[in-house]
């Protein structure tokens, strides 16, 4: 056995070449998902992922690194794909991502006992373009495959609860691939490492990412949109606070796709909320946004004055697919829509989530919302968040589920004359 080391985040991944030349000679794809999925996916932090792009990075490590890493990432997702319903399974749109990864994890692993030379490197990198590219539609086609699902089959509440618990990770394991790929793509897919448009950023990284920048990106962008709906749109208000310095813009090391992609969703949620409220307004309530850097924690309130939801709906909205707008026709739609998939909320705290952070809603029934973002002020912390496919997993998915430990409000109150005389 030649053992190869590698050492990542804290990690170390014991890799048998041998075995694994005997392996891939006499079996399928699924032995190789059964051996990659027995590792743990080595979550990387900010920092990491910035040294890593740094100057003296090279492309090298980085092959070394992802010919090892995406095939363990991908084979823990594959793992828990297989254990869906047959029925969701057997869809043409499921059965599409499933093909796209077993291609994927194919093509990684031509890799494997090449020497690092390079051709074989400037191949590879063709190949992870390749592979970013085709998954580009993850996303609606697993949320396609699950509507068929659900309208053929129904779903029973434990149905319902194995497949949030499986989306959540699903999707946080895509956010995870892409990021590496990404990174690898924007670093060496280029003639120069510097990309034109966001010079200071590294791949998707910004070291000085400007928080109020983003803000009025994703807010700007969300109001036309609103304009095109409703003819009209709530003003912005912003306030910011640092503990550290005040009177400069406030900066954090982060990906700015990710936090524009959270922002943008919840300004569309207050923007909608507020319009549908107040439609008759000619000045509807602006929405109120909160930035503020403390020592651990970077802050952003979103607060509207949409009549809020009540608290035993705020859970039911983080779930994928439900939604109170009509469905949009994409073939008939003349925009973007501005809600209606039910995919704003979930989606958006998984990118939260997976630099540690956390999306939460708190509602004032009757009055507005407040959607708050945190996120890890230091790059240290701020490490990868990743479903690993073990026994815990696995009896997620497995176990019966028996009845609630607390109990259950009947709807009727019941006649109290009876305890009268306890
Ligand atoms: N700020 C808010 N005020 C009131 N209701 C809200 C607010 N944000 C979200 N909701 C409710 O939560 C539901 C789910 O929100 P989510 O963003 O996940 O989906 P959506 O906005 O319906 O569609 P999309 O996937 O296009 O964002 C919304 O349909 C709406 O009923
Ligand atoms: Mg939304």
């Amino acid at each position: 056995f030649i053992l190869l080391t590698f050492v990542q985040g804290g990690l170390i991944i014991k890799c048998a070449v041998l075995l694994m030349c005997l392996l891939r000679s006499c079996s399928s794809i699924g032995k190789y998902v059964d051996f990659y999925s027995r590792f743990s996916p080595s979550p990387l932090s900010i920092k990491q992922f910035l040294d890593f792009g740094s100057e003296n990075a090279c492309e090298r490590t980085s092959f070394l690194f992802l010919r090892q890493e995406l095939p363990v990432r991908l084979a823990n997702i594959m793992k828990e794909i297989n254990l869906l319903p047959d029925n969701l399974l057997k869809t043409p749109s499921v059965r599409l991502v499933q093909s796209w990864y077993v291609q994927s994890l194919q093509e990684i692993l031509e890799f494997l006992n090449k020497d690092a030379d390079g051709k074989i490197i400037y191949d590879f990198t063709d190949t992870v373009i390749r592979i970013r590219n085709r998954h580009n539609d993850v996303i609606p086609t697993m949320a396609q495959g699950v509507v068929e699902y659900k309208e053929t089959y129904g779903t029973d509440p434990v149905t319902s609860q194995n497949l949030q618990y499986f989306l959540d990770r699903f999707y946080m394991s895509r956010i995870s691939i892409r990021m590496l790929l990404n990174q690898h793509t924007l670093l060496f897919g280029g003639k120069v490492r510097v990309n034109p448009a966001h010079p200071k950023q590294i791949g998707s990284i910004d070291p000085h990412c400007d928080v109020t920048e983003v803000v009025n990106d994703a807010y700007h962008n969300a109001r036309k949109l609103c304009d095109v709906y409703y003819k009209n749109s709530p003003e912005l208000q912003l306030e910011e606070f640092s503990v550290k310095e005040r009177g400069k813009a406030i900066t954090v090391v982060y990906v700015p796709s990710h936090l524009y992609h959270m922002l943008f969703e919840l300004f569309k949620n207050a923007m909608r909320a507020t319009m549908e409220l107040h439609l008759d307004a000619v000045e509807p309530p602006p929405v109120h946004v909160q930035i503020v850097l403390g020592n651990e924690d970077l802050t952003i309130k979103v607060s509207d004055r949409g009549g809020g939801v009540p608290l035993r709906k705020i859970d039911r909205l983080f779930t994928y697919t439900y939604s109170t707008a009509p469905l949009p026709r994409v073939e008939t739609s003349r925009a973007t829509p501005l809600a209606g998939f039910g995919y704003g909320l979930p989606i958006s705290r998984l990118y939260a989530r997976y630099f540690q952070g956390d999306l939460k809603l708190y509602s004032l029934e009757g009055y507005g919302t407040d959607a708050v973002i945190y996120i890890r002020a230091l790059s240290t912390e701020s490490i990868e968040r990743l479903p690993v496919y073990n026994k815990s997993a696995w009896r997620h998915y497995k176990t019966i589920h028996e009845a609630d430990d607390w109990c259950v409000p009947s709807k009727e109150p019941k006649d109290l004359s009876t305890f009268r005389s306890v």
